[in-house]
């Protein structure tokens, strides 16, 4: 267990009151979240845009002119994908949610692991990693489907049964917009929620880095947990850099912790 500065101990007291006084909390993830599940992020020291160049294995532009460069980015790092499971951050979200503290979830991640954790709204941001779909006739796959094809067919990329065109993950590349029912409800979510909570994210691609200043510039509060800093830090309420699978869980505790008093005392 990480041994707490006191500065970590006030701020995390601080973050459970701000959390449990609101009335219609948010959080924003990233890839900072699972990468206590194994499951590497992008820009961290040893993330996959340092293995794999963004600009050749995660543009959409370079998917159309050879969509087998992608697939085998992702038969490397699928595996970690699949078989990862939620960690302790992703149950303290969950957890708040349960608590009726947080209203929703807003994810960068495409790996599925709040919903394993038994969050239930949440708003996957940049797609998901277990469906696929055909650019050109638009017939969809799941995961199942997917990796049985790829199976018998043992060839990259994975194409299409019924038009042979290369298959692609529901996940937004660079180059590509984001789904717009997400897109809309995370901006209406930005501009009405009263604490944002902003767990493992850089925040350095937009649009979505840009959803916390909906929040702040109508005067509302922004917790960050991150373990380094991001561009935000000095207009959020409170920033705490450390891990999210040791801070979030602490957070839950303290606000149980309140609670309880609260109950005590009425
Ligand atoms: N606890 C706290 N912070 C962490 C942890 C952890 N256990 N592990 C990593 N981090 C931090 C890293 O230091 C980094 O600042 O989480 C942040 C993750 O940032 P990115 O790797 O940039 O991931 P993200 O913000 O989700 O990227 C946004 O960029 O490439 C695109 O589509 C991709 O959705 C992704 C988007």
């Amino acid at each position: 267990m990480e041994i707490l500065e006191p500065v970590e101990k006030e701020s995390i007291n601080k973050a459970a009151e701000l959390l449990i006084n609101s009335k219609n909390a948010v959080v924003l993830t990233g890839a900072g979240i699972s990468t206590e599940s194994g499951i590497p992020d992008f820009r961290g020291e040893s993330g996959i845009w340092a293995k794999y160049k963004p600009e050749i294995y995660g543009s959409i532009q370079s998917f159309l002119n050879d969509p087998s460069k992608f697939w085998k980015m992702a038969e490397d790092i699928a595996p970690t994908l699949f078989n990862a499971e939620p960690n302790a951050g992703h149950y303290a979200i969950a957890a708040l949610e349960k608590m009726n503290i947080v209203k929703a979830i807003i994810t960068q991640n495409v790996d599925e692991l709040h919903q394993k954790a038994g969050s239930i709204i949440v708003y996957e941001v940049h797609g998901n990693i277990n469906r696929f779909s055909c650019l050109g006739c638009r017939a969809s796959y799941n995961k199942q489907q997917l990796l049985r094809k790829m199976k018998k067919e043992k060839k990259l990329p994975p194409l299409c049964d019924f038009c042979a065109t290369p298959l692609k993950p529901s996940v937004v590349l660079f180059g590509e917009s984001l789904p717009n029912f997400e897109k809309y409800m995370s901006i209406d979510l930005a501009k009405k929620t009263d604490v944002m909570l902003i767990a493992g994210s850089s925040l350095s691609v937009a649009p979505v880095c840009d959803l916390p200043l909906y929040t702040v510039s109508e005067g509302r509060k922004l917790i960050i947990i991150n373990d380094e800093p991001t561009y935000l830090d000095e207009r959020a309420e409170i920033v705490i850099n450390n891990k999210t699978g040791t801070i979030l869980p602490l957070i839950v505790e303290q606000i149980k912790k309140i609670q309880a008093n609260r109950d005590l005392n009425t």
